[in-house]
């Protein structure tokens, strides 16, 4: 452990402090001491410590506040609590929040030390790590945040697919679960970085235009082509990454030339006879199960072997529950500073809203939520108030709760896309079926629109319908047989 190392230690001045200090000082680290959540919160900002140990009950507030703050920075210390009980709400909070561990009171300060040094010599050896391997600054590489086993293990795969230069790699999930984040991370943290990183979402354009933008085209190639032709993304990228985003959208004959391209390293442009040859790292994105297309004949069998050699798959937020506090904090710091408000973090109470959230929508979701809440709130702390959570998703824990047993039994009516969608009641699996039957029935029972427009695969609506018993009746109206 480095003797440069910082302890913040947040508790009511005595001697339970005093005797923290003294553990820490003897054990060759520097700290730094607050009474309440303010000072620690200015303190956190001014000496960006390497661990925080801090009281859970101080007199301004939460010590949950305080971790999911330090939780969300770059960098995020060591976090270690204190409470009265273990098995308090607040203790969930914290350890959700990011906390590494909450030591029971009377706590002994070899206890606390005890927790803390593996975790900052951890934290020194990567420290120095980043060091040695700084990139320029005229490098931007994302952040990803998060500290929970499912983002750990996908940073673990970006690591490796940095570090293999022209690997090809598929990353897989649903919408805004931060794949090209990741695209963009694998570029920036590998060799190729001084290059252009390209990105180009396959389903935005029409087959022509989306040949015509990857592979270029010849003067008089087709009507409206400019009279010197044009270079198109891979020529562009040369040396870089290409980023096709929704590779599920493109056509059978793109999809051939693309093919190509991973196998020879050469393409045609548009209207051209002669080959062009390129050094280019293909990294793939889709939110649909690339491996049922196969199955339906709609993408190449030869195709998704070559592009899935290094797979990655994301994780939706529900699944990296731990991520929701450090990843709000995150996105409430950066449009503070954008916005220029005083916003710097989350009640207790607006943090267990965000934590009970099923965000369908994943992290960018997350991300609007924290624009929207900087936006409207004016203090430093936002309040359950700021924050517009979307109606139709329903709150992750409830079974335990008796005000959900009341609002189950009521009605609701919400708008989406200025359809009225009339739910019986506000369970989940009641706004499933409402949401799915509407969908199906605007779409004319056209499963694959049903499906794109749901945000999940046909084989997932096959089941769903199936569970839930929604069929075509002859007249094509929708029934439902449970
Ligand atoms: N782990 C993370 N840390 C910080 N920001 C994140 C993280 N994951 C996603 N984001 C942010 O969330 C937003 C959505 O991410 P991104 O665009 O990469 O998702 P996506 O999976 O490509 O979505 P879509 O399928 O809709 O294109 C972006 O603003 C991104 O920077
Ligand atoms: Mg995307």
């Amino acid at each position: 452990m480095t003797s440069q190392q910082t302890v913040l230690i947040v508790h009511p001045p005595g001697v339970v402090r005093a005797a923290l200090v003294a553990a820490m000082r003897e054990a060759g680290l520097r700290t730094s001491e607050a009474d309440d959540l303010l000072s620690a919160g200015r303190l956190l900002a001014e000496e960006n410590p390497d661990a925080v140990v801090t009281e859970l009950r101080l007199a301004d507030g939460s010590g949950s506040e305080l971790v999911a703050r330090a939780a969300g920075r770059d960098d995020a210390p060591v976090i270690v609590a204190i409470s009265e009980k273990p098995e308090t709400r607040e203790t969930v909070i914290a350890l959700r929040s990011g906390a590494l561990d909450v030591i029971e009171r009377p706590c002994s300060p070899e206890r606390v030390l005890a927790t803390l040094q593996p975790a900052l010599l951890d934290r020194a050896r990567r420290m120095q790590r980043r060091r040695t391997e700084a990139r320029p600054a005229s490098n931007p590489r994302p952040a990803i945040v998060g500290q929970s086993p499912a983002i750990k293990a996908v940073m673990e795969q970006v690591a490796r697919a940095a570090s293999a230069h022209d690997t090809t790699v598929l990353v897989q999930g649903e919408s805004g679960t931060g794949k090209e984040l990741v695209a963009r991370a694998i570029h920036y943290d590998g060799p190729r970085n001084e290059r252009p990183f390209m990105a180009i979402n396959c389903a935005a354009l029409n087959e022509s235009l989306l040949e015509a933008e990857l592979f270029g085209y010849e003067k008089g190639a087709f009507t409206g082509a400019n009279g010197t032709g044009r270079k198109g993304l891979f020529e562009a990228a040369d040396g870089g990454t290409v980023f096709l985003d929704e590779i599920g959208e493109m056509s059978a004959p793109l999809q051939a030339k693309l093919l190509r391209v991973l196998q020879e390293s050469s393409f045609k442009r548009v209207g051209g006879t002669q080959d062009v040859n390129v050094d280019v790292r293909i990294i793939a994105a889709t939110n649909r199960d690339l491996w049922e297309e196969v199955a339906l004949g709609r993408f190449r069998k030869d195709l998704y072997f070559r592009l899935n050699v290094l797979p990655i798959r994301m994780p939706t937020l529900q699944e990296r529950q731990l991520d929701v506090a450090p990843m709000a904090q995150h996105f409430l710091e950066h449009f503070a500073r954008a916005l220029r408000k005083p916003v710097q973090g989350l009640s207790a109470d607006a943090l267990r809203m965000l934590q009970e959230h099923s965000w369908p929508g994943n992290v960018r979701e997350l991300r609007n939520v924290c624009e929207y809440a900087v936006i409207v709130c004016d203090g430093a702390l936002v309040e359950p108030r700021h924050l517009a959570l979307s109606e139709h998703a329903q709150p992750r824990r409830q079974e335990s709760s008796t005000t959900s047993t009341a609002t189950r039994e009521s009605s609701s009516v919400s708008t989406i896309n200025g359809c009225t969608l009339t739910v019986k009641d506000r369970s989940l699996r009641s706004m499933e079926v409402e949401l799915i039957r509407m969908v199906l029935e605007q779409t004319r029972f056209n499963i694959a629109r049903t499906a794109r427009e749901l945000g999940i695969n046909r084989s997932t609506l096959y089941n769903k319908m199936k569970d839930y018993g929604l069929c075509r009746e002859e007249r094509h109206e929708l029934r439902q047989t449970v």
